[in-house]
């Protein structure tokens, strides 16, 4: 997936789309190109890499004009070099920048090839360049050249094409993967997000999947995936709050994992009422609900896991949390599901937005949680929830995460009490104890000191082992995730209690294996499951509340320094409180390593292709 950003009619239009890159980095950093109309063809600046590079290249070498294209790219087909940067060309004829997969284009490739069409690049984006190229020889307009094309091509896309013929138009066309127009009084734009034009309109119009239109400097033509004249509407999206910066903050996601008390107190405030009572901003009625699906991918798809735990625990209501890429494949049944959820701090990976597709289909009742309220997710499901987690830039999940905690404490509190699960008493106790969680997560912070002397430890590691019981298995599938992703140490997650039914052959002498414990009722069979990777030579490193920690100096000995302990805390929000110190841990390993924190290699923010 990557981003495309395009301007007709803006006075420095190189300006704008490097600005609109800026906005849409979190969607793939692989190379990036821009592409702005000049004399009777384009000038084309390209770089692989980070925006930076390509701001770079621009400053040496600028570029002036009105009218343009740029791409950030997430590299799909073809590895990541400067031949495979958008945008694609055709001769100087086109300039193509596309976000999705072409499916057929191994088939077109060899049509256009047989048709004298010479390939630079060995992306399935070329082809759409080619194919403009050939449809423009014969249409009478862009717009008739451009259903020629989408004719012809399978798959998720969205794209923006400049031709030399018609220099005062753009082509665009979306399915699958986002669109967006913004308007201003003397310029046109198009993105793969609101955000994306953030700087220059607030007017923006979503388009809908299958649409496809001509742009021109004070004019938008769109048709339906039917052909159909289109007209979409026109929304006034919310100023947009700026470049975040890092404020003082070596990375984004230090900045995102110290942001994280606030998270929860706005997203806390936006689910409360003056009362200071849980309250959802839609009614929803669980006392109905014979089953809920949370869909998601990645931390999101974590956070649903804990949500389960919560909803089945404290609402008696049966959830299956599923991974979005294999639910929608799979054929679930979903006859007990009342309501599917996606949960996304994008509101935009594909996998997640498919499985809701897939639900509304079958006609499920569809919600998104998401932390963009602009998102697809938002638009296209009945109704939607918000995290107030703001921008989040790292690409490592943190804040949001959190915020999706929240929510999803919040809802199983209200669903058990709408299905008299539990008392108004409990349900007291809960408001105040998730309102305790700001300050918890703020005084987990203080573990960093001990994690400290763990870090250059772990850093030397081959491979590690996460364990968790209860909620705290799925925090230990992110710690391992974390790790993972930040610091390029494989690392893996295990319910202790399936430890010995084979990862505990994988324990050999000084294998680190962070375990995870709170003073819950699994708490002495946790503690067993650490002493058995002891004995086997495993370097045990404990992240505990006090009180569990203290339990497991008394059981086990010889800890020393590898504890990391966080406040003591009742176990339903230990999960929220325990998640602090395994993003520090990965941070701070990462750190360590010098690798990209806020942008690891081969990941991007969101993931808007299958
Ligand atoms: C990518 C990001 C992850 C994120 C996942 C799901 O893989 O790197 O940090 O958790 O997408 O994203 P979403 O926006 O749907 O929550």
């Amino acid at each position: 997936m990557c981003g495309i950003i395009g301007t007709i009619g803006y006075p420095d239009a190189a300006d704008a789309l490097l600005q609109g890159l800026r906005r849409l980095e979190y969607r793939g950093y692989d190379s990036a190109g821009i592409a702005l109309q000049k004399d009777a063809g384009f000038a084309v600046r390209r770089a692989v890499g980070k925006l930076n590079a390509l701001a770079g290249v621009m400053h040496e070498s600028p570029l002036h004009g009105t009218t343009g294209i740029g791409h950030t790219r997430w590299a799909t087909h073809g590895e990541v070099n400067l031949a495979n940067a958008h945008p694609m060309m055709s001769g100087d004829r086109v300039a193509v920048v596309h976000n999705g997969i072409i499916e057929n284009h191994r088939i077109l490739r060899d049509t256009l090839t047989a048709k004298g069409y010479q390939f630079q690049s060995q992306t399935d984006t070329e082809v759409l360049a080619h194919l403009f190229a050939d449809a423009l020889d014969h249409a009478p307009s862009l717009m008739a050249a451009t259903e020629v094309v989408i004719a012809q091509i399978e798959g998720a896309y969205a794209f923006a094409v400049m031709a030399a013929d018609y220099p005062d138009q753009l082509a665009i066309a979306r399915q699958a993967s986002p669109l967006a127009i913004g308007l201003s009084d003397d310029a046109m734009f198009v993105g793969s997000d609101a955000i994306a034009m953030g700087d220059v309109t607030q007017r923006v119009m979503f388009l809908k999947d299958g649409d496809y239109g001509v742009l021109s400097r004070q004019d938008v033509a769109i048709k339906d995936a039917k052909g159909q004249i289109a007209n979409r509407d026109v929304t006034i999206v919310a100023a947009n709050p700026g470049l975040v910066t890092k404020e003082g903050y070596h990375h984004f996601m230090e900045k995102e994992i110290h942001e994280q008390p606030d998270t929860v107190m706005h997203t806390l405030g936006a689910f409360t009422d003056a009362d200071g009572a849980f309250a959802l901003p839609q009614e929803v009625n669980f006392a109905d609900m014979t089953g809920l699906a949370y869909l998601a991918a990645g931390t999101s798809y974590i956070a649903g896991l804990i949500g389960r735990y919560w909803m089945e625990e404290l609402a008696d209501l049966p959830v299956v949390t599923e991974i979005a890429s294999e639910f929608r494949y799979r054929h679930p049944s979903y006859r007990q599901i009342s309501l599917a959820m996606g949960i996304s701090q994008s509101g935009e990976s594909l996998d997640t937005l498919m499985a809701l597709r897939y639900m509304a289909d079958k006609g499920v009742d569809t919600a998104a949680l998401v932390n963009v309220e602009t998102s697809t997710m938002a638009r296209e499901a009945s109704g939607y929830l918000l995290t107030r987690a703001g921008p989040e830039i790292g690409v490592a999940s943190t804040k949001s995460y959190m915020a999706q905690l929240t929510v999803l404490l919040v809802l199983a509190t209200v669903a058990g009490h709408q299905r008299g699960i539990l008392s108004d008493k409990r349900r007291l106790e809960i408001e105040q104890m998730l309102a305790r969680v700001p300050r918890l997560i703020g005084e987990a912070m203080a573990a960093t000191s001990a994690i400290k002397q763990i870090v250059p430890r772990l850093a030397q590691a081959r491979s590690c082992l996460y364990l968790g019981r209860g909620t705290l298995y799925p925090v230990a599938m992110e710690g391992a995730l974390k790790l993972k992703e930040l610091s390029y140490i494989h690392a893996e997650a295990y319910a202790s209690g399936e430890m010995k039914h084979g990862p505990i052959a994988l324990i050999e002498d000084g294998l680190p294996v962070v375990a995870l414990l709170t003073d819950d009722e699994h708490l002495l069979k946790s503690i067993s499951n650490v002493l058995e990777a002891k004995a086997r030579g495993a370097d045990v490193i404990i992240i505990a509340t006090e009180s569990a920690a203290q339990k497991a100096r008394d059981e086990i000995g010889g800890l020393n320094g590898n504890i990391i302990t966080v406040p003591d805390c009742d176990a339903l929000i230990a999960p929220m409180v325990l998640s602090l110190p395994i993003q520090c841990l990965a941070y701070m390993t990462a750190v360590h390593k010098g690798t990209d924190v806020d942008q690891p290699r081969n990941l991007a923010k969101s993931v808007t292709v299958e």
